[in-house]
């Protein structure tokens, strides 16, 4: 333990600031102990008509975004600044000028309050929101879980051993899930992000009315870039025969391609379960906000009678809630940042 890590008296039920600025979401959360007080959460409409996240604007917005989202989160809270016994930030990986908004404004924020700095990893921050006590206090996981970590970056099926301990099962060896169901988007101009306009022209499509193939990909790994391809040349080849075919098969074409990336996810996390023995099976990240994805996860934990954990919709997508409960726990073990501690793009 250094100097800076121990000058500070730990409390047992800390209250903890929360900082999330990894990509286009600027984000402020306030937890006493596990349970949640606020999460404020400011969405960058800029991308949009660029179709994606364009660095340089991000980390202008979080810019504008920082000071006003902190201060609502303090106040729908309920408590004053020096209530604050430590602020947590995301450490990386995200974008670099983004990332360096928030812990630039952590750290300024914790010198001035003179409490200690919980640096985050962004995945892990993912996949521990299922810790967080809301108002509606649901189970939660028992260690070893398998969850499948699934969002714009990342898809990994991860064992979780304890909050800070896992084995890496498999994962992507191309794009992640997140970016391919987009890029489906993207093609057939449903605007950024994608994700939530194919789930819900999905509800309304039928999902075998086309098919893409899945590639073969030994034992947990996935790979999504060629689903986008055959997506791609497949629409291709029909808007040659009738230049309006995505317009008139909208909803089918999201509800198969959907259909298709949500069971090759589900089929690997399945399959990643039984041969661990673990009878507990989580989602976490943006996709895991999908509706289809959400039903098959908990199909899947009823037929081999095993617990499945999906998070509530508001922690599923960047958020500070989840980087506040995963400070907490690393405030428990005393685990602090260096305050000259800078961030990581990948
Ligand atoms: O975790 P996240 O907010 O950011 C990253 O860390 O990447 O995930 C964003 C991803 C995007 O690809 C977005 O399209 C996807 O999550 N997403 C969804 C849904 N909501 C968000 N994908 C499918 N269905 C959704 N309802
Ligand atoms: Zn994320």
């Amino acid at each position: 333990m250094s100097f800076y890590q121990s000058q500070f008296t730990l409390c047992q039920s800390p209250t903890i600031l929360a900082i999330e600025s990894s990509c286009d979401d600027t984000s402020a959360a306030v937890l006493h102990g596990q349970r949640l007080l606020s999460n404020v959460i400011a969405s960058q409409e800029v991308h949009r008509r660029y179709g994606g996240v364009v660095p340089e604007l991000a980390s202008r917005a979080h810019q504008q975004n920082i000071v006003p989202v902190v201060d609502q989160a303090v106040k729908q809270a309920g408590i004053r600044l020096d209530d604050i016994n430590a602020v947590a930030f995301t450490h990386g990986p995200g974008l670099l000028g983004s990332l360096l908004v928030g812990v630039s404004f952590a750290k300024s924020l914790a010198q001035a309050l003179a409490v200690p700095v919980i640096d985050v990893n962004h995945l892990q921050a993912h996949v521990l929101s299922h810790f967080i006590k809301d108002a509606d206090d649901s189970l939660t996981p028992q260690f070893p879980f398998m969850c499948l970590l699934v969002s714009g970056g990342h898809t990994q099926i991860l064992l979780l051993e304890n909050h800070f301990s896992y084995k890496v099962i498999g994962q992507t060896i191309d794009d992640a899930a997140g970016e391919a169901i987009d890029k489906a988007a993207k093609i057939m101009d449903l605007g950024y992000p994608g994700g939530p306009v194919i789930d819900s022209l999905a509800q309304q499509g039928d999902a075998s009315a086309f098919a893409f193939a899945t590639p073969h990909i030994p034992e947990f790994d996935y790979s999504f870039s060629g689903i986008k391809t055959s997506f791609l040349y497949f629409l291709r080849d029909k808007l040659k025969e009738s230049p309006d075919f995505i317009e008139t098969h909208k909803s089918d074409l999201c509800a198969s391609i959907q259909h298709t990336i949500v069971e090759f996810l589900v089929g690997k996390l399945e399959k990643a379960a039984i041969k661990y023995r673990v009878n507990q099976i989580a989602i976490a990240g943006g996709v895991s906000a999908n509706s289809l994805l959400r039903k098959r996860v908990i199909e899947i934990g009823e037929r081999h009678h095993w617990s499945a954990f999906v998070p509530p919709k508001r922690f599923c997508t960047d958020n500070a809630a989840m980087v506040g409960i995963a400070g907490y726990f690393k405030y428990m073990n005393g685990d602090f940042a260096d305050i000259s501690l800078p961030p990581y793009a990948r």
